[in-house]
């Protein structure tokens, strides 16, 4: 814990920064997304921030894919794949997988029909030279016209740390837990399916703490970069998932809707 703490100092004092431009309200209706032009949707915030909550929310709500780089690599890894054995040591020591790796991967994605209507990006673009490849590979998908919306979730630090320690996940069907927060009716047991859940290996205390620091280092000048372009919306992620989600949908539709109208 005392690593955590260490990097939750650095956390703290460079994370402070973040630019508001767009500050959602109440009254979303929750019930109605499904025949809303979307577009792409990246979803921006610090490991454990609730990204993955909220993707497969956004995801159910719109009726677009959920496309989430970091189980695609989980994916891989578990296959044995090329992919996957390249990508393993470096996912398991908390460091980003290499820019190439990841942004080939979502081209093939994003490729798909299914991504026609709309995609909402979970963990990715997590560097400038990653944000950069998707403008330019979303600049030339043939039928883009939608704008991408830039939704990051802001959480506290300490919130984040009781998230990432707490998580367990389904195996079956990817549905996140939490042993503190959101915990399951049954321990250990997925409540959809029965299946026993697991922890993930780098939500360890070190592995977080590295992760971290990849996301201080590598991740966070994302919001620069998406603010000066005035393409940056902002939740509070620390706040119930049903909130969290309410503020989302409205962050995403206000955002289309601002920058369809300029
Ligand atoms: P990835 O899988 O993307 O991990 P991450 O970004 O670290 O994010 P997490 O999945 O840990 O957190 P989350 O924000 O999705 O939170 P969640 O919804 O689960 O990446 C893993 C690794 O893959 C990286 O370290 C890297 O090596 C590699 N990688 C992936 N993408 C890459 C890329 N683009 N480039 C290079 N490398 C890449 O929620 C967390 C917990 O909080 C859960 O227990 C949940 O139940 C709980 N919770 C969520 N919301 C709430 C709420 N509102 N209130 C209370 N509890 C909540």
């Amino acid at each position: 814990m005392k690593a955590l703490l260490l990097a939750a100092g650095a956390f703290a004092a460079e994370g402070s920064g973040v630019n508001r431009n767009f500050r959602p309200g109440n009254g979303v209706d929750a019930m109605s997304g499904i025949n809303i032009p979307v577009g792409p949707i990246v979803l921006l915030g610090a490991p454990g921030a609730g990204k993955g909550t909220q993707a497969k929310l956004i995801a159910g709500h719109y009726g677009i894919p959920h496309i989430s780089t970091g189980d695609i690599l989980r994916d891989n890894v578990a296959r044995g794949t090329d992919l996957g054995r390249k990508a393993k040591r470096v996912m398991e020591r908390g460091d980003l997988v290499s820019d190439d790796l990841v942004n080939g991967m979502v081209a093939d994605r994003i490729k798909q029909p299914d991504c026609d209507r709309g995609f909402v990006l979970d963990g990715f673009p997590r560097t400038v030279a990653q944000a950069e490849w998707l403008d330019r590979e979303l600049a030339a998908k043939a039928g883009e016209k939608k704008p991408t919306v830039v939704v990051d979730v802001e959480v506290s630090y300490n919130q984040l740390l009781q998230r990432l320690t707490g998580r367990r996940t389904c195996p079956v069907d990817g549905k996140i837990y939490n042993i503190y927060l959101q915990p399951p009716k049954t321990e250990g047991v997925c409540d959809v399916c029965g299946t026993q859940l697991f922890q993930r290996v780098d939500d360890t205390e070190e592995v977080i703490s590295e992760r971290l620091k990849s996301y201080e280092r590598q991740t966070k000048p994302l919001e620069e970069f998406y603010q000066k372009q005035a393409r940056l919306r902002c939740v509070n992620g620390d706040q119930p998932v049903e909130k969290v989600m309410a503020d989302m949908f409205r962050a995403i539709e206000g955002g289309a809707a601002a920058a369809g109208s300029e």
